[in-house]
């Protein structure tokens, strides 16, 4: 019952990029409300993760972990049934460290009984930070709280948020059912926002990284390349910027947002199914950069029954005149062993207008403006 809970990556929604440690049992609630009355849950949003402040300070005199009575003063369970009673899973998280990274009791020393808790609770996720770990290999710290999952006996999925540190890719996969590839993101789309100790990433940055580690990824086992900033400041260009990439690389797809307050252009973006059906594609081969002249990408992503999606992205800050030859231009992914058919017209149905532009007969000629993409699926 351990096996095949990550067929596809993880979709849902997590507290952290908006409300950090500003959390509490009517946020919650009512962001398992909208789940449901904004077509996300149908849409695929499935988990809603809980982050990190979610506890009192203190452990109980048994060493058992305590929701802040403040914040949850029904208890977890009470919004854990709330949720459960929505159709939709819930997810908690802690740290392999002594303390969590805002400095919360972490797990280090209590993982059996942590793990306990959280299958008493019906948690169905869990997501484990990497901070205030000195001396802790990182490898034994995951697979010592995997067996204390496992051991608890409910089926959860073991996010591993180590942001990359210690190679998680190269032993990830028989742990858990994602690990972060990099160090937090960042509401930006091309730069670097420095903490004093650690950078977060912008979006285009976390891609850079990203594409390297594509041999790593696939069903039940993907790189993790952070949660979403859709609708939480960049513009409407970049969010669906970074929302066609997470896809392209088959991201697990965490909204991030406020989507009590979302406007329905944030809403239309989250909840695109043709978008989302290449994130969830069923191989779960995670896209690569097919090519970057100029500032212009073009990312290819190999689909179930022979399809592609492919995306133009234009990363510069002045306009991108793209041309592009279908039946010139060898398009091979070397690692998972595909090749776009020469002899195959395509159909180009484009994602976002959601209309078909053309074939792969003719080359394809277009203009993108700074920060924009063109995104087709090419059906056969
Ligand atoms: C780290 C993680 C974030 C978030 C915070 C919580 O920075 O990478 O995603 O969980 O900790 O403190």
């Amino acid at each position: 019952k351990f096996e095949g809970l990550a067929p596809t990556p993880p979709m849902g929604w997590n507290s952290w990029n908006t409300f950090q440690t500003g959390i509490n049992e009517k946020l919650i609630m009512e962001t398992a409300d909208i789940l449901v009355s904004s077509g996300m849950k149908d849409a695929g949003y499935t988990y809603l993760v809980l982050d990190d402040g979610w506890m009192a300070m203190e452990r109980d005199s048994l060493g058992n972990l305590v929701p802040d009575p403040q914040k949850f003063p029904h208890g977890l369970k009470a919004v854990v049934d709330y949720v459960h009673s929505k159709g939709l899973k819930f997810g908690m998280y802690n740290c392999a460290g002594t303390l969590t990274c805002a400095k919360y009791p972490g797990t280090r020393g209590y993982e059996y009984q942590d793990a306990r808790n959280y299958a008493a609770w019906d948690i169905d996720y869990l997501k484990y930070d990497w901070c205030n770990t000195h001396g802790i290999n990182a490898k034994e710290a995951y697979t010592t709280m995997s067996h204390a999952l496992r051991k608890a006996g409910r089926p959860m999925i073991f996010s591993l948020c180590e942001w990359g540190v210690n190679k998680p890719w190269e032993w990830g996969a028989p742990v858990g059912q994602l690990w972060r590839t990099t160090e937090d993101i960042w509401q930006v789309f091309d730069s670097v926002h420095s903490h004093g100790t650690w950078d977060a990433l912008s979006v285009m940055r976390i891609a850079d990284i990203q594409d390297s580690l594509r041999r790593y990824s696939g069903p039940g086992h993907w790189n993790d390349p952070d949660m979403l900033e859709v609708g939480n400041g960049m513009t409407y260009t970049e969010d669906r910027t970074h929302f066609s990439l997470w896809a392209m690389m088959a991201a697990p797809l965490m909204a991030g947002n406020d989507i009590r307050k979302m406007t329905p252009a944030t809403k239309a973006i989250l909840t695109n199914k043709d978008v989302i059906a290449i994130d969830q594609d069923p191989l779960g081969i995670q896209g690569f950069k097919f090519s970057d002249k100029d500032s212009l990408q073009i990312w290819f992503k190999p689909l179930q029954h022979g399809d592609w999606a492919v995306c133009f992205l234009n990363r510069s800050s002045h306009d991108a005149t793209v041309h592009f030859n279908w039946k010139e231009t060898a398009v091979v992914d070397n690692i998972f062993h595909h090749a776009l058919k020469q002899d195959v017209h395509y159909t180009l149905y484009n994602v976002w207008t959601g209309k078909n532009e053309g074939t792969t007969k003719k080359p394809f000629n277009t203009v993108i403006q700074p920060h924009d993409i063109v995104m087709f699926r090419l059906k056969q």
